[in-house]
């Protein structure tokens, strides 16, 4: 028996469609639970003159995410697929490496985040369209995930800007980068 063969899913939905959906759900699934790991993470070792702030800031995020893995991993279970969610599996399948900043600065750790929100949302735009000729209910959890992570990302970059509106991480790529960026 094939590793992934489903034996059911959704009504109306295509089983081909299906595992196809379910791959790419649990690639977000990893994507949210490492994200609200790294909030986390984050909540714990930021340290400076805005502390509290920024550690209040992020625990509703953290919640908020933890919620959007929660939805997409029974998302994968209702299509008839089964949810990985271990860290064994998290570290062994994610595209991109763990969140590189310990303790820090707020205003380094909410430039690395910036970088971090990049990516996620990034991936979930691509995701949003992959869906659009599969599965229009899959595709309406992610745009509502999609809007939740939009809104925590504009959170964080309202720390970043300038008097003229324009971010102190400079186009930086990487969260090493970006918090140099703006330290100092
Ligand atoms: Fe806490």
């Amino acid at each position: 028996m094939a590793k992934n063969k489903l034996h059911y899913t959704v009504p109306g939905l295509d089983e081909g469609d299906a595992q196809t959906i379910i791959d790419l759900l649990q690639s977000r699934l990893h994507a949210a639970n490492d994200l609200h790991l790294t909030l986390k993470h984050v909540h714990w070792n930021v340290v400076g003159p805005h502390f509290i702030a920024v550690h209040q800031m992020i625990d509703p995020q953290v919640e908020a995410v933890r919620a959007m893995a929660d939805a997409i991993a029974e998302r994968i279970a209702t299509l008839g697929g089964a949810p990985r969610g271990t860290p064994g599996a998290l570290v062994e399948e994610r595209t991109w490496n763990d969140y590189s900043i310990g303790r820090a600065t707020t205003q380094e750790h909410l430039a690395a985040l910036d970088v971090t929100y990049q990516g996620v949302i990034t991936s979930y735009r691509e995701a949003i369209k992959t869906v659009d000729d599969l599965d229009l209910v899959t595709q309406d959890m992610l745009i509502s995930q999609t809007d939740q992570l939009e809104l925590f990302h504009w959170f964080v970059r309202a720390h970043l800007e300038d008097q003229g509106g324009n971010l102190k991480t400079n186009d930086a790529s990487t969260e090493s980068g970006a918090a140099q960026a703006v330290s100092g």
